[in-house]
């Protein structure tokens, strides 16, 4: 599966562990940047991931900022983007298999590397359950 994954400065650090966890674990990951610690504006990176999601570059996507809020607001404002703030692994699971979420977003500055990893791999594991209901539900604003 390829992953699309993108932070700024606030989520840099974080990013380089995941993706690091992910190459182990055998996925292709295009990392869009940003590419250095520095200061940055998130939105630019969330425009990055949504777009390798919509062309289909991307099956599923990460975006990790300083909260996770800034990504995930901006995200969502792009068409055919589903984006999940997920601080835990019930929502994780969740939002994948009610929602069809494609992309990921954490905070870095909220969760430690150790529960985004088991967050990351629920979220990339975890199949939309194309029951109806949900379906329905996602068609009603998508
Ligand atoms: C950057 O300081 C911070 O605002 C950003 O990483 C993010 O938390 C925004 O939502």
């Amino acid at each position: 599966m390829k992953v699309a994954i993108g932070s700024d400065h606030g989520g840099y650090g974080l990013k380089l562990e995941i993706i690091k966890h992910l190459k182990e674990r055998g996925f292709e990951i295009n990392d869009v940047g940003c590419d250095s610690p520095a200061s940055c504006d998130y939105p630019i990176y969330a425009k990055k991931v949504a777009a390798e999601i919509k062309d289909g570059s991307a099956e599923l996507g990460i975006l990790i900022c300083g909260t996770g809020i800034g990504m995930s607001m901006a995200a969502n404002k792009e068409d055919g983007i589903r984006a999940a703030l997920c601080h835990d692994v019930f929502s994780a699971k969740a939002t994948r298999e009610h929602n069809d979420a494609n992309i990921l977003c954490m905070g870095a500055r909220v969760i430690g590397p150790g529960l985004a990893e088991l967050i990351v791999d629920t979220f990339l594991d975890t199949d939309f359950s194309n029951d109806e209901r949900h379906v329905r539900r996602i068609s009603l604003y998508s």
